[in-house]
């Protein structure tokens, strides 16, 4: 069942070559219980590795998510609870979904990754994340073996932010996830300008829940490099969100700053936007750089280690600060 010296080139978006010293791919919790019995330390659970850069080998072992299984478990006229397998892969159940026609994760099309990763980070695109959909979740612990479940309450969502990312870290491996989706008088979310665009140039009025993906489909793949083609891991680093008083001393000296206002007298400020006005924008050092049509991805040209991607993230996170006083923070997970 273990596997040693394995490369984890196939298995990370970024394109890395690093080797795993123990390697396993568990589908059942009797595959988790007699894994964590061999004691191999530390563990890095694997799902897509698509929101992770492999700065060196890993030695200990990497745990695979292969838990399968989508399964409608109740439905009435208006709604579907649905659970899903932690290995699933994600874009393959949004588009389950909409062979059911069964709404809510319309938007979050062709996000890269697992089911059982996306409450990590709580993965979240075009005005939906996955807490609006999101019922509760089962996790096996480390330390037992045992299966915990944890209801909406218990993950402390926040943007790109859950309690399995502070203090929960490293403690469980998400097997299911269980959503509720609807399954009649879908709630269309095409507030996001670039939805709109999409919609009107196609001249569709009224559109479906088949409608949203196809556009977001198209917007992000207009912009978003293919990982099977260039080496990335999606946005870098979060969207960094500031208070008013420094808000408005960065406005004054930067009249085009682009920003979104948030409750509480919060700004959110696009890092893309940031790294893009600070020259980073389609440059290219060594193997790595940002990308040309969307400065917030960092890239691997071919050939790149992560240690490199990682000096050009923190010269690019330095950059911004000492122009804008902005601490731009990783969403990709560094290892
Ligand atoms: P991995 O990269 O394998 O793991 C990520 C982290 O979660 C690691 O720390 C890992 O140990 C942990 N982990 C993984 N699975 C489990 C589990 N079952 N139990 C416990 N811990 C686990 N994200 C967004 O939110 N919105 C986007 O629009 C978006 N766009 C992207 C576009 C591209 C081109 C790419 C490459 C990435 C994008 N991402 C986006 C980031 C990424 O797709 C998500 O974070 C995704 O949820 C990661 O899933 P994964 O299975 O690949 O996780
Ligand atoms: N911008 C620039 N130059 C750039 C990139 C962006 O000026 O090179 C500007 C854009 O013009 C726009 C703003 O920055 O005004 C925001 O850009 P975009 O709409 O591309 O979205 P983003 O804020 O960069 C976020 C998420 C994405 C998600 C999209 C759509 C974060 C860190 N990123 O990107 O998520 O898909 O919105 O909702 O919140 C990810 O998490 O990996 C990811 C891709």
């Amino acid at each position: 069942m273990i596997k040693k010296n394995v490369s984890l080139l196939p298995y990370n978006t970024f394109g890395l070559d690093v080797k795993a010293s123990h390697f396993a791919s568990i589908k059942t919790p009797s595959d988790f219980r007699q894994i964590i019995k061999t004691a191999i330390q530390p563990i890095l659970i694997l799902g897509g590795g698509s929101n992770m850069l492999l700065t060196k080998n890993w030695k200990g072992l990497v745990l695979k998510n292969d838990f399968k299984g989508i399964e409608i478990i109740e439905k009435t006229a208006n709604h579907a609870i649905v659970a899903v397998g932690g290995g699933e892969n994600w874009h393959e159940f949004v588009l389950w979904s909409l062979s059911q026609n069964l709404g809510g994760i319309e938007n979050l099309s062709l996000i890269p990754g697992t089911v059982g990763a996306s409450p990590i980070q709580n993965i979240g695109a075009y005005g939906v994340e996955l807490k609006d959909v999101f019922v509760k979740l089962e996790a096996l612990r480390f330390e037992t073996g045992r299966k915990n479940t944890f209801h909406k309450k218990d993950c402390k969502f926040g943007y790109r932010d859950s309690v399995f990312k502070k203090q929960l870290k490293g403690q469980f491996f998400i097997s299911k996830v269980f959503f509720k989706l609807t399954n009649r008088n879908h709630k269309i979310k095409n507030s996001y300008g670039a939805i709109k665009e999409v919609l009107t140039q196609k001249g569709i009025t009224k559109p479906t829940i088949q409608d949203i993906s196809k556009a977001v489909i198209e917007i992000r793949s207009s912009k978003l490099p293919d990982p099977k083609e260039l080496g990335n891991s999606g946005s870098f680093f979060k969207n960094p969100e500031i208070g008013k008083v420094q808000f408005e001393a960065l406005q004054k000296k930067f009249p085009n700053l682009v920003f979104y206002e948030l409750p509480n007298d919060q700004y959110k400020i696009p890092a893309g936007w940031l790294i893009d006005q600070a020259g980073w924008k389609g440059k290219r050092i060594g193997n790595t750089g940002c990308h040309a049509k969307q400065a917030l991805v960092l890239v691997n040209y071919g050939g790149a280690t992560g240690a490199e991607v990682w000096e050009h993230a923190k010269t690019v996170q330095q950059s911004v600060k000492d122009i804008y006083g902005i601490e731009l923070t990783p969403e990709v997970n560094v290892l």
